[in-house]
């Protein structure tokens, strides 16, 4: 019963359409429906629809697989660093998250809660996979690369001052002229104790005797991944101006990661920094001479940042003040403005007879 109802209301409004399109025949309408042999004709038929849909369909599968490829590789050297940082930090990230993601590309770290340590900040930065047009822009220049940077700022006081670094051989020229800290206070130098890969930037030999041994045999086992490891008490970027109280003193670590299937060859250089966070404030504490003239080449570099800070004020306020004349110059009647340009006029006739003359 209810079927041969269905039945009827069927027909009934095929009926209807049959009316509605009571000009056309049924094959008319099959005709209308747009049916393609092959591929070929369909891209012959809409060229521009078919690029645009593609176009659009690769930056959505390219975030898509991007943002997945990036996030696994994050939370996988997340996952091997995890441990040593549960094991040292009573606080590993931040609002119950250990990784804050910042953007598809960007992951953040954060840890506190230990002797001797204020905060630790961490970013892993990725390649922008997510991106289609700047994976394309950077392919070619391939300079972009996964790291993960680990800034770790000590307690005030507990171990002497001093700049020292370990980089790579081939990159450690680059890296010394970027940070201002590097520049300012360190040589290069060879070190038995680190593979042949690396070297070390250090302000003293002493500061190299205390802190290397702390670290080397972490670091060797994993120097082709190693960017940077430096301890530091100045700042890695010039200041502005020279400070009211001393900087915070840091460890460094920056890395390149490597794919997920290998994250764990990192974990070396994680513990090259965990060493130090015990290790500095044991056995960083150079001799009273030493520290002498550590002070001194600050004192020397606190000056020239005082010179330049004041040039720049005097500058600036050479600056105010000709603005404030022009300004005032503006105010004033047609007929005064006249007069003090005749006046001007007449200043640099005086002055080019002057120079004409001087040259003869
Ligand atoms: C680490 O410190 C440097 C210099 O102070 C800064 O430029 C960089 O953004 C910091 N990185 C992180 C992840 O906090």
């Amino acid at each position: 019963m209810s079927r041969a109802l269905l039945l009827l209301g069927l027909v009934s409004s095929l009926a209807t359409l049959s009316v509605v399109h009571a000009d056309a025949s049924f094959d008319e309408i099959l005709e209308q429906i747009p049916y393609y042999e092959s591929a070929k004709e369909l891209w012959e038929r809409f060229p521009q629809e078919i690029m645009y849909l593609s176009v659009i369909f690769l930056i959505l599968v390219t975030h898509w697989v991007g943002k997945r490829h990036n996030e696994v590789l994050a939370k996988t050297t997340m996952a091997v660093m995890l441990p040593l940082f549960r094991n040292n930090f009573a606080r590993v990230g931040d609002n119950g998250a250990e990784l804050a993601i910042d953007a598809p590309h960007e992951y953040i770290i954060y840890l506190t809660g230990r002797q001797h340590v204020s905060t630790v900040h961490g970013l892993i930065k990725m390649r922008p996979r997510q991106d289609l047009i700047r994976t394309l822009l950077t392919l070619f220049s391939g300079t972009i690369q996964d790291t993960c940077t680990l800034n770790v700022t000590m307690n005030a006081n507990e171990y002497s001052d001093g700049v020292f670094a370990v980089v790579p051989k081939d990159t450690g020229t680059a890296i010394r002229n970027k940070y201002y800290d590097l520049n300012t206070y360190t040589k290069a130098s060879n070190q038995r104790a680190l593979d042949s890969s690396l070297i070390t930037l250090t302000e003293s030999n002493e500061l190299t005797e205390a802190i290397l041994p702390l670290v080397s045999e972490h670091i060797n086992k994993a120097a082709k991944w190693l960017d940077y490891f430096i301890v530091s008490d100045q700042p890695m970027f010039k200041p502005e101006e020279a400070p009211t109280e001393p900087f915070a003193k840091r460890i460094s670590l920056s890395f390149r990661m490597p794919d997920h299937r290998h994250a764990r060859e990192i974990i070396p250089l994680v513990e090259a920094l965990i060493a130090c966070l015990d290790g500095l404030p044991q056995k960083c504490h150079v001799m009273t001479l030493t520290k002498t003239k550590f002070a001194k080449a600050r004192e020397e570099e606190m000056k020239d940042l005082n010179k330049k800070t004041l040039a720049e004020k005097a500058r600036a306020l050479e600056e105010k003040r000709v603005r404030e004349k022009r300004e005032q110059e503006k105010n004033l009647s047609p007929e005064a403005q006249r007069k003090l340009a005749a006046k001007e006029e007449k200043r640099s006739i005086k002055k080019r007879q002057k120079m004409v003359s001087s040259k003869k």
